[in-house]
């Protein structure tokens, strides 16, 4: 008889956070990797807004549309049973109104099997976190370096060094997760800032860029592997270097074929 697997849902990162265990996530996109996260373990697969990044080669999170945000989520769904799916809202379907926004959140979950989205932004959402919160869906929230927020801050630096946004950010944090969300991203902020944020927070927070004091923590996955070169932050650590590795099989294979010593007549039939 299949054993029945536990889903990880938004009470099980609560209990997470109250006996201290970290909170693994990282971010997927499509069906394969999202079965190799499944296998390996992962707790919460975010389908990031990165993929305007990684997948379609944008140089900001901006392009990305809901129909492509629910086209990647339905994909990595496919693949889990344990692992929560997180889905980026895009940019510019929730900072109107927030009758828009739920449209939008309410076509992810129903769309794609998601389990729970994640919007950018601090006070100014507040109503729009309320108001899906309402309708019963599970909500993320995401403070410090917010990428969709990119052209305002005129570049990728570390964010809330001063004390001014520093405190902005922390009474963001607790009005969000007033307002109720699940759990909170905090991105390229100093370790100390999302310290106190976390201590302050009964959910859990998950960090990228943050130090080693948030509940858990965040990479994208195609730059965790290795396969950008180019891309080389303090806070990123590679656990592969894919990029030699595909090169290298890819090289072989065109040697083979250009050798003519692929496919054998055993590969033949
Ligand atoms: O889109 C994304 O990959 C993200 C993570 C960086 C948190 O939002």
């Amino acid at each position: 008889m299949e054993r029945k697997v536990k889903q990880v849902t938004t009470r099980t990162l609560a209990e997470m956070k109250a006996r201290g265990e970290p909170i693994a996530m990282l971010t997927g996109y499509d069906h394969t990797f999202a079965r190799l996260l499944e296998e390996a373990g992962i707790d919460v697969i975010l389908v990031g807004d990165s993929a305007s990044n990684v997948i379609a080669g944008h140089e900001t999170t901006l392009p990305i549309t809901l129909d492509q945000m629910i086209y990647h989520a339905s994909a990595v769904v496919r693949a889990v049973k344990r692992a929560m799916v997180v889905v980026d809202m895009p940019f510019g379907s929730y900072q109107g109104d927030s009758r828009a926004a739920l449209k939008g959140a309410i076509r992810i979950m129903k769309e794609s099997g998601a389990h729970a989205v994640k919007l950018e932004g601090g006070r100014p959402i507040l109503s729009t976190v309320r108001r899906l919160v309402e309708a019963g869906i599970p909500v993320m929230g995401h403070l410090g370096l917010t990428p969709q927020a990119i052209y305002q801050f005129g570049g990728y630096r570390v964010r809330a060094q001063e004390e001014a946004e520093a405190q902005r950010l922390y009474e963001d944090a607790l009005s969000l997760a007033e307002a109720g969300i699940f759990a909170l991203v905090l991105e390229k902020i100093p370790a100390a800032l999302a310290q106190r944020v976390t201590q302050a927070l009964s959910i859990p927070t998950i960090g990228i860029g943050a130090g080693p004091h948030c509940d858990g923590q965040v990479l994208v996955l195609y730059d965790m592997l290795g396969l950008n070169k180019a891309f080389s932050p303090r806070f990123l650590r590679r656990y592969a270097d894919l990029h030699g590795i595909v090169v290298e099989a890819c090289s072989r294979y065109i040697r083979d074929v250009k050798e003519r010593t692929f496919p054998s007549m055993e590969e033949s039939y």
